[in-house]
């Protein structure tokens, strides 16, 4: 039998770990990339996986691993684009560097990593490529404004790579989860302190709430790691795949309410 191989973007922690465990429980042979390889723990006693050192922000990095793991392995099935985080606050009290990294990390990382394998897969004349989007690509919620940015962008660019790749035989799909238990919540997530506590306190104070309590409730990393699955196995052309039952609610309400009352329930249950 062929065995299939992928390559994870941000495997560290989250929902790329669990996929790496995931894909090689099913006897992938699987490229576990991460910024600082010193945090594979127990990933490297996993048959079939290799670590590999990739910051998504380290275009030449980036490239060479990406082509050494194809050396490895001769070559790579899928491709996934994990590697990410969320600023969180209001944008008044975010600098150029919060707003950079945002978008180098999780646009910008995601085009190059694109833009290396696709060379490589099209000669082969197949591939996937799986992008994690969020419903935070598909609505706008409080205080998430340079996350949405990213995560928008992360939407419409794979979309136009749909048809674009369409004729190379090369699949491109987004994931969307809502709230999942990672490190998202936690260590990953970039604070923005407002410019003026007072100003803004009544808001953040409420928005934070909201979170908390839809965190409370967050999906397990396993529920996105076979949404990835089931995009890396797919014959079709499906291009989304909601995760999680919060993302398939919140998707459902966007998409059937119109616009304003969307927005209204969505102050209502925030309460601002
Ligand atoms: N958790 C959620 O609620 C949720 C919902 C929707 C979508 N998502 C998306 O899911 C993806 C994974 O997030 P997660 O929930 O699994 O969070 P996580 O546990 O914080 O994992 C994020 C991963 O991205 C890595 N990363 C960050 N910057 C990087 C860079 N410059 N180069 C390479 N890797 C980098 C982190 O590496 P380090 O360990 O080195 O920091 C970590 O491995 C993200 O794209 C996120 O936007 C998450």
């Amino acid at each position: 039998m062929n065995t299939k191989k992928i390559l994870i973007t941000g495997a560290s922690s989250g929902i790329g770990r669990e996929t790496v465990r995931y894909f090689a429980a099913r006897g992938w042979k699987v490229a576990a990339t991460m910024r600082n390889p010193e945090k594979a723990g127990d990933l490297v006693n996993i048959p079939g996986v290799a670590i590999y050192p990739l910051d998504v922000t380290q275009p030449h990095g980036a490239e060479q691993t990406i082509l050494k793991a194809w050396q490895d392995m001769e070559g790579i099935d899928v491709v996934v684009n994990n590697a990410g985080y969320g600023a969180l606050g209001i944008l008044e009290g975010a600098g150029d560097e919060q707003i950079i990294r945002q978008i180098d990390t999780n646009v910008l990382g995601t085009l190059r990593v694109i833009r290396y394998i696709l060379p490589l897969m099209r000669e082969r004349k197949k591939g996937t490529i799986i992008n994690l989007s969020s419903i935070a690509g598909k609505m706008g919620l409080p205080l998430y404004s340079l996350y949405h940015a990213s995560k928008y962008a992360v939407e419409g660019l794979t979309e136009s790579l749909f048809y674009e790749l369409h004729p190379f035989n090369i699949k491109v799909k987004i994931i969307e989860p809502g709230p999942v238990k990672t490190e998202f919540n936690g260590r990953s997530k970039d604070e923005i302190l407002p410019p003026d506590d007072q100003k803004y306190i009544a808001i953040s104070q409420k928005v934070s709430h909201f979170y908390n309590k839809t965190f409370k409730y967050a999906a397990q990393p396993e529920v996105v790691a076979k949404a990835i699955y089931r995009a890396a196995t797919s014959r079709s052309n499906k291009l989304r795949y909601p995760a999680g039952f919060q993302a398939k609610m919140f998707l459902l309400l966007y998409r059937i309410l119109p616009g304003t009352w969307f927005r209204r329930l969505t102050r209502i249950l925030i309460n601002i």
